[in-house]
């Protein structure tokens, strides 16, 4: 077996029968908030309990790494970076996300995970996906979503849309179109690595069109026979 399958043969989802781990991907403005809301609002009128949790953050130590990383007015190393957010990711699947799936009927929504990581440190970056992925072989960082979300646009509309917004740029909104592409390109990557987790949609289609997507998905992963997600 070559190295890199014996890598992925460490990343599995959580063992916690009767729940459910699901993440969104995507770079900025690919709609991932508002898909976010609509699919917590589908899962609790279906009787879920639902904890939507962002990353990095969600725990005050991962609340510091934010503040950290995302206001930090000098550049940090890539390598400093990655760190971080896998510190954040560990605490706080430690901390909350494994305690929640404990309990039968709970779905943890995870706005970004470690697609990010691929994508933004991994090829943004350019520290490589295997990079990535080793730094996520120890326990708990190798626990897997059951799925993955990943709202794929283009760096083009990701812009049109960020100018609609007219928010304050952070750390990673202030880079240049080149940055966005990368971040495609590490998502891409994520894709082929993950094939069945990740499931890549449109989301330059209007958000009813996205969503109907979404639930389609994962209509099939609530309602077959089995609940051993
Ligand atoms: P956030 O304000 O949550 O952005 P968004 O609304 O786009 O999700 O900031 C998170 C930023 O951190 C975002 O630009 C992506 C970046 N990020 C990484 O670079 N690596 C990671 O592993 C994660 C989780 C996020």
């Amino acid at each position: 077996m070559n190295d890199i399958s014996q890598l992925l043969e460490n990343f599995r989802p959580p063992a916690f029968p009767g729940s459910l781990f699901l993440s969104f991907e995507g770079i900025e403005g690919a709609g991932k908030s508002t898909q976010i809301v609509r699919v917590k609002e589908y899962l609790e009128s279906k009787d879920f309990r639902v904890l939507v949790l962002r990353e990095p953050g969600g725990t005050s130590f991962g609340e510091k790494l934010r503040q950290a990383i995302l206001g930090s007015k000098n550049p940090i190393h890539p390598v400093s970076e990655m760190h971080l957010f896998a510190s954040s990711r560990a605490q706080l699947l430690t901390e909350v996300t494994m305690k929640e799936l404990n309990t039968p009927g709970t779905v943890v929504i995870y706005d970004r995970y470690i697609d990010s990581s691929i994508a933004y440190q991994g090829k943004g970056r350019g520290l490589g996906t295997e990079t990535i992925l080793k730094t996520h072989q120890t326990f708990p960082l190798t626990l897997m979503p059951h799925k993955t979300f990943y709202l794929k646009i283009d760096p083009e509309l990701s812009y049109r849309r960020q100018k609609i917004r007219n928010a304050p740029k952070d750390y990673f909104e202030k880079q240049g179109l080149e940055f966005y592409q990368k971040l495609v390109e590490g998502y891409e990557e994520a894709l082929a690595y993950f094939p069945n987790r990740i499931a890549a949609i449109d989301g330059s289609q209007g958000e009813m069109e996205v969503f109907e997507q979404i639930k389609g998905q994962l209509d099939q992963i609530l309602f077959r026979e089995s609940k051993e997600y």
